[in-house]
């Protein structure tokens, strides 16, 4: 990739005005959507995979560089990474580490279906979401999203990063109004883009992009 990405452009110029009452309307009603056999049967294949370790979900990890970095990092944990994108899992060749699986499905469904197991993560990465910055896209960004008030139930140490500060921003304002509590969010300093965790990531960096995160850890709440 060429280190000549931009920054997202938007009208907004800081949280949407809408996104609290959208998030609390997602918390009174449930979403109901079907699910697709696709997903579940991409879900079923990861819970067969999954050795019962601590699990980390790499939820749309791209080429799934990020979740092979993750396994490797921490051995006594499962990664699955989940895209719904074959084309990218697909540039993952060669052996995978043991203790990971790449699934492809759609997150929608894939994290409902955790969440109906009960399945309680130990760690849970949004690297770079795609942001969706224009004003009247906020239901595509995951926390204006309908399934986010699901994201919660998973636990875990959930951390979102962006090129975007005001995806990160709004992020952190969402899941403070799902858990009760006030969250915050950072600018990522130099030493955490020492070694870019994953393909998103190098190409901002090496583009010289401030890079943002928010990380909360909710595994005693869950
Ligand atoms: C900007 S890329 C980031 C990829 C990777 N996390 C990284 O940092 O390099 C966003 C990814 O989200 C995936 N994605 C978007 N919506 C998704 C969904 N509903 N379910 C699963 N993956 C999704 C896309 O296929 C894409 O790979």
């Amino acid at each position: 990739m060429r280190a000549n990405s931009r920054i997202p452009t938007s009208a907004q110029t800081g949280i949407h005005e809408r996104l609290g009452e959208l998030v609390d309307r997602h918390l009174r009603e449930p979403f109901r959507k079907p699910i697709l056999d696709y997903n579940r049967a991409a879900f079923d294949a990861a819970m067969a995979a999954w050795n019962g370790q601590p699990l980390i979900l790499d939820a749309a990890c791209g080429t799934g560089a990020s979740c092979v970095l993750l396994a490797q990092q921490h051995p006594a944990c499962f990664a699955i990474g989940v895209d719904q994108s074959e084309a990218r899992l697909s540039t993952q060749k060669g052996e995978l580490p043991p203790n990971l699986h790449l699934a492809r499905a759609d997150l929608v469904d894939f994290w409902r279906l955790l969440a109906e197991r009960g399945v309680k993560l130990e760690r849970h990465c949004l690297f770079y979401p795609n942001p969706w910055p224009k004003i009247g896209h906020l239901a595509r960004r995951w926390h204006g999203h309908a399934v986010f008030p699901v994201l919660a139930r998973l636990g875990g140490r959930i951390e979102c990063r962006s090129n975007w500060r005001i995806y990160v921003e709004e992020f952190a304002f969402a899941l403070g109004r799902v858990i009760g509590r006030d969250i915050g969010w950072e600018t990522m300093g130099p030493e955490a883009l020492d070694a870019p965790v994953s393909p998103f990531e190098r190409k901002y960096r090496d583009s010289g992009q401030p890079l943002y995160r928010c990380v909360v850890d909710l595994r005693s709440a869950a």
